[in-house]
């Protein structure tokens, strides 16, 4: 589609070689998860890896995610919190959070990770019901429609210096484009909308390109 993906692919590659480390847990879950017929959704290594360096540059000590897939970008959150860390992740599809789960027994992380099954727009509410302490990180990565839900409920189990990211807010450049049919890129504006609406929130988004296409995050953090 454009000139430059090719090369966009090759710079990502190179740079996954020489700086992110994916050991056999890690493409296991990612391998599993297409074996299994699970959609390539989940966040590129290096993506998963800047996840992983907000987490650690901040202190993060509990992560809270919207849309957990085979658990890759989860595994990875997990390791950044440490041993002492938390991760809660919000699933809805009962297949995916088999593979997840089974993912996160082989990386040895289990015990530090509570996968919620269930529509998150529920399972977060039941989260805030419960008093659930606020958490450090919140990545937004499930249906996009949702969006606006997830970033309330996620400011409510907030504190300030919470980091809030939201995945996929690009989505091919459609993001500008405010009579788009497809939903996911109206749920990809109302969060970049929201967050910059929000006198609680100070917020950017960056383009990313790779092995993952044209994309990008929102990203934001709890004044
Ligand atoms: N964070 C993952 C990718 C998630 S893909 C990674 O980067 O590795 C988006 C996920 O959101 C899918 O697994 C999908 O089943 C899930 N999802 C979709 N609608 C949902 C809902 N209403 N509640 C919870 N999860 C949902
Ligand atoms: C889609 C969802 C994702 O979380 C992602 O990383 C890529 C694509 C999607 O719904 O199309
Ligand atoms: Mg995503």
């Amino acid at each position: 589609m454009y000139e430059s993906e090719q090369s966009w692919r090759d710079v990502d590659r190179y740079v996954i070689e020489e700086l992110v480390a994916e050991d056999d847990a890690l493409s296991a879950a990612r391998e599993t998860s297409r074996a299994a017929g699970l959609p390539d959704h989940e966040v590129a290594p290096n993506q998963a890896k800047l996840l992983a360096l907000i987490c650690q540059m901040t202190g993060a000590r509990r992560v809270l995610e919207f849309g957990t897939l085979g658990g890759y970008s989860t595994i990875w959150f997990a390791r950044a919190v440490g041993a002492t860390g938390h991760v809660t992740t919000l699933e809805v599809d009962e297949q995916y959070a088999e593979v997840a789960r089974a993912n996160f027994e082989r990386a040895g992380v289990a015990d530090r990770i509570n996968l919620v099954l269930g529509s998150a727009t529920e399972t977060v509410e039941a989260l805030i019901a419960a008093g659930e302490e606020p958490y450090d990180v919140v990545f937004i990565d499930a249906d996009k429609p949702n969006n606006p839900a997830y970033l309330g409920a996620a400011l409510r189990l907030s504190k300030s210096g919470t980091v809030i990211i939201g995945d996929n807010i690009v989505r091919n450049g459609a993001v500008t484009d405010p009579h788009s049919d497809d939903p996911r890129v109206h749920g990809s504006r109302a969060l970049i909308e929201a967050m910059g609406s929000d006198p609680r929130l100070n917020a950017t988004a960056l383009q990313t390109v790779g092995v993952k296409g044209w994309d990008g995050f929102a990203l934001a953090v709890v004044t």
